[in-house]
């Protein structure tokens, strides 16, 4: 288990005016965004967090390999699966940097907003990475959610070095916010797993002002 060794701090004890969210998820800081939005760093497994929408990175096929998909696939099982066929025959291949959101089913998420994020290395990946971000805000907002949890998009399977996929994704959803008149989104959740991840945010990231 990639995540075990951390300290297990529930968000009640860890701030009593947080919204509740499941026992084994550490909230590791707390920031204001720019209409309001908190946007919450957590240690934890992305599959039991209780937001409207989890993300899941995927490709253009949604195939559900990559780390975050295979979590979901297995808690989720055949009507987690039935779910995403359903939404690949009805939207067809995802587009790169794309988002498409279908209901979630065994697991706390009420969706999941699928999103092809850019894999290490390729043609303007940075840019990619954080057209990815907004556009799985915008499939949120446009679906009037109130919480989103996001993991470190393209840091497994699609080869990221951790930290610059931390760092991209953050200044991304701070960026989203400052561009916006208005957002359903009350609350960001940015999901941290591995230990690698969660060691980086600690000693670099939370540091970032990304407001
Ligand atoms: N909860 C939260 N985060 C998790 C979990 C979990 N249960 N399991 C893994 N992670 C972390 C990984 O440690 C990594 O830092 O999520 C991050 C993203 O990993 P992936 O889900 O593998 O996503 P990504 O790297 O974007 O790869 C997606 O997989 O669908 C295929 O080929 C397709 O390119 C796509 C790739």
């Amino acid at each position: 288990d990639a995540a075990s060794g951390g300290e297990e701090t529930t968000a009640a004890s860890a701030d009593s005016t947080s919204p509740a969210v499941a026992t084994g998820i550490t909230i590791l800081s707390e920031k204001k965004l720019f209409l309001g939005q908190k946007l919450t760093v957590i240690q934890g497994n992305i599959v039991n967090l209780p937001a409207d929408a989890v993300i899941h990175p995927t490709n253009d096929s949604f195939y559900l390999g990559g780390e975050v998909g295979s979590a979901l696939q297995k808690a989720g099982g055949k009507e987690f699966e039935g779910e995403v066929k359903k939404l690949l025959e009805a939207n067809g291949s995802l587009d790169t940097t794309g988002a498409a959101i279908c209901p979630g089913h065994n697991f706390p998420a009420k969706y999941v907003i699928h999103c092809n994020g850019p894999s290490w290395n390729t043609d303007k990946c940075q840019d990619n990475m954080e057209k990815t971000v907004k556009n799985c805000l915008a499939l949120a907002d446009e679906k009037d959610l109130t919480s989103v949890a996001f993991p470190s998009i393209g840091s497994g399977r699609a080869g990221w070095p951790k930290q610059t996929a931390a760092q991209l994704i953050l200044k991304a959803i701070s960026n989203y916010f400052s561009s916006q008149m208005t957002s359903s989104i009350k609350q960001v959740y940015f999901v941290l797993f591995d230990m690698e991840s969660i060691g980086v945010y600690t000693s670099e990231l939370a540091k970032l002002d990304i407001n």
